[in-house]
C-alpha cells in the first residue's frame, strides 16, 4: 500500500480560528478527518504530522517512513532552505498544497523554496486541496497495492 505523509507546518494548528476568511472554518482535526476517509476510499495509507519548529518537520521526513508527502509548509513555503534540503535528502516525492493562493498575495509570499522541487502544487482550493493531492497521488502512484 502507498503511505503518505501529511506534513503541516507552522500555525497550522490553529486552522478554523485563524483568519478563517483566508484559510477556513474547518479545524485542523476535522481537515484530517476528511483527508483519512478519502485516503481509505482511495487505498492509501496515511500519516499526519503538524510542528511549529522547523527542525521538528525535517527529523520527521527524516524517518523516511512513507512513499509520497503531501506538504503544506506553510510560512516555510517562503523562507526555508533547510525544509527544501530535506525534501531533496529523503528522495520522496511531494506534492506542495496551499489552502489560499499565495501567489495572489503579498510580495513576500512570491519567494517560493519547494515549488520547482514539487510533483504539482494544489493552491486557492481550502482544505479540498488536499483530497486533490490524495487523488493525483492515487492516480500517479495506485491506491492498494499487494
Ligand atoms: C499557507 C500560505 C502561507 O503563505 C502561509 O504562511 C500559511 C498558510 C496556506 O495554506 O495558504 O501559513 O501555506
Amino acid at each position: 500500500m502507498t503511505t503518505v505523509l501529511v506534513l503541516q507546518g507552522p500555525n497550522l494548528n490553529l486552522l478554523g480560528t485563524r483568519e478563517p476568511e483566508i484559510y477556513g472554518y474547518d479545524t485542523l482535526d476535522e481537515v484530517h478527518k476528511g483527508i483519512a476517509a478519502r485516503a481509505k476510499e482511495l487505498g492509501l495509507g496515511v500519516a499526519f504530522f503538524q510542528s511549529n519548529h522547523e527542525g521538528a518537520l525535517i527529523d520527521r521526513l527524516h524517518q523516511r517512513d512513507f512513499d509520497v508527502a503531501i506538504v503544506n509548509a506553510a510560512g516555510l513555503t517562503h523562507t526555508s532552505v533547510s525544509l527544501r534540503d530535506a525534501l531533496l535528502a529523503v528522495q520522496r516525492p511531494f506534492i506542495e498544497v496551499h489552502l489560499s493562493d499565495p501567489s495572489r498575495r503579498e510580495a513576500f509570499r512570491q519567494v517560493n523554496y519547494l515549488h520547482d522541487i514539487a510533483l504539482e502544487s494544489i493552491v486557492g482550493m481550502g482544505a479540498r486541496g488536499y483530497l486533490l493531492a490524495l487523488e493525483s497521488i492515487a492516480r500517479r502512484y495506485g491506491g492498494a497495492r499487494a
